[in-house]
């Protein structure tokens, strides 16, 4: 009987939870978040387009435009028609897990944009609506246009290389890169390891998305380190200037297959000529050390033990 009803019991609770009238994480459970996100008004305008666009214009802006083309990521004009609230409100907090938990069009997105990982966005569901409803007040459809612009900056690179490294200032006191970025420069010695590879950061973003970084650095620990030292309108042309140039070094790197090849040959038959000699150069000092394992030789005065007892 007991058993009967916890049965009953349970299985009115999977209905109910399939039927969106729990949430998925009790532990996670807070009202505003389920009034205000999808389940329950789902389908009416909420959020406010002034709170939004101070959002959008502080962070998304630096890689996002509303109408004007495609920038580091893709023009969100229109992205309200094209993808659902629920998906919206899964992709902006943390597009990695949403695009590791399979879903097809996060994935797909993710693919176009040369898998360049969108900064997760510490923002309250609310303040997704906020700029949902900004997008949606300034309306129209993503433009064909724009893209990530290749074009050679103007600035100085040998001025960026010494940003970079900081044997040049910041003016306003900012760290230089080379505290957290790794690069692979002929001027550059070192780098950190705490953030990304810079190497090929041209390629994947253009001057345009540099800019957009480094005016309002979207990513937490790189905001902090440039939060009231700002990085100075020149600067960011040098810097720019001095990507353009490294990625140029590494894809011409690149188009030297055919010595690539014969190098990794050259690497690959040397390591196994000195296996080979270790190899030779061991068997030798095994043979000095022991002529023949010792069981045999227990072995066979035991033989000869025997022999002379009978
Ligand atoms: C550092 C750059 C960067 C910042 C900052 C950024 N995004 Fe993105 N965003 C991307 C990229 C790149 C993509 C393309 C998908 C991918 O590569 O993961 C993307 C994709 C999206 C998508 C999916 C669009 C579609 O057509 O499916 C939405 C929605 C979005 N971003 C909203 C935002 C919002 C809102 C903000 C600000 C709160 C923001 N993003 C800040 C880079 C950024
Ligand atoms: C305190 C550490 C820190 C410093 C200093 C710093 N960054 Fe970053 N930067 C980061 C982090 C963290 C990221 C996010 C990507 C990651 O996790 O590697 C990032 C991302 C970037 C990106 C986006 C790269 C991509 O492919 O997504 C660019 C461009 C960039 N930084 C440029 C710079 C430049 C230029 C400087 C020097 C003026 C600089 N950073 C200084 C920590 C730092």
């Amino acid at each position: 009987m007991m058993r009967y009803s916890s049965v009953v019991v349970f299985a009115a609770g999977v209905l109910a939870w399939s039927a969106g009238f729990l949430p998925a994480s009790p532990r996670g459970f807070n009202l505003n978040s389920t009034l205000s996100g999808n389940s329950v008004l789902g389908s009416l305008k909420q959020g406010d387009p002034a709170e939004g666009k101070k959002i959008f214009t502080t962070v998304c802006f630096a890689c996002h435009t509303v109408g004007k083309g495609k920038l580091v990521g893709p023009d969100l004009a229109g992205v309200t028609k094209r993808r659902s609230r629920e998906w919206l409100h899964k992709f902006i907090p943390n597009s990695t897990k949403f695009i590791a938990s399979g879903d097809k069009d996060a994935k797909a997105v993710f693919e176009e944009f040369n898998k360049m990982v969108m900064p997760p966005q510490a923002l309250s569901a609310a303040k997704i609506d906020s700029v949902l409803a900004y997008i949606d007040s300034v309306g129209g459809d993503a433009a064909a246009g724009g893209g990530v612009d290749m074009s050679k900056p103007e600035g100085d690179p040998k001025l960026g290389a010494q940003y970079f490294q900081g044997t040049r200032r910041l003016r306003n006191g900012g760290p230089s890169c080379i505290s957290c970025h790794g690069m692979d420069h002929p001027e550059v010695t070192g780098g950190g390891t705490m953030a990304v590879d810079l190497t090929k950061v041209f390629g994947r973003m253009g001057a345009a998305g540099i800019k957009g970084i480094l005016s309002a650095p979207p990513f937490p620990l790189m905001k902090k380190a440039y939060d009231g030292r700002p990085i100075e309108a020149d600067e960011i042309a040098a810097l720019q200037a001095f990507f353009y140039d490294a990625n140029q070094r590494a894809s011409e790197a690149k188009a030297g297959v055919g010595m690539g090849w014969k190098y990794g040959l050259f690497l690959l038959f040397g390591g196994l000529g000195g296996l080979i000699v270790l190899l030779l150069l061991f068997g030798a000092l095994w043979k000095d050390r022991k002529s023949g394992p010792v069981n045999q030789r227990i072995f066979e005065r035991q033989l000869g033990a025997a022999d002379v007892k009978d």
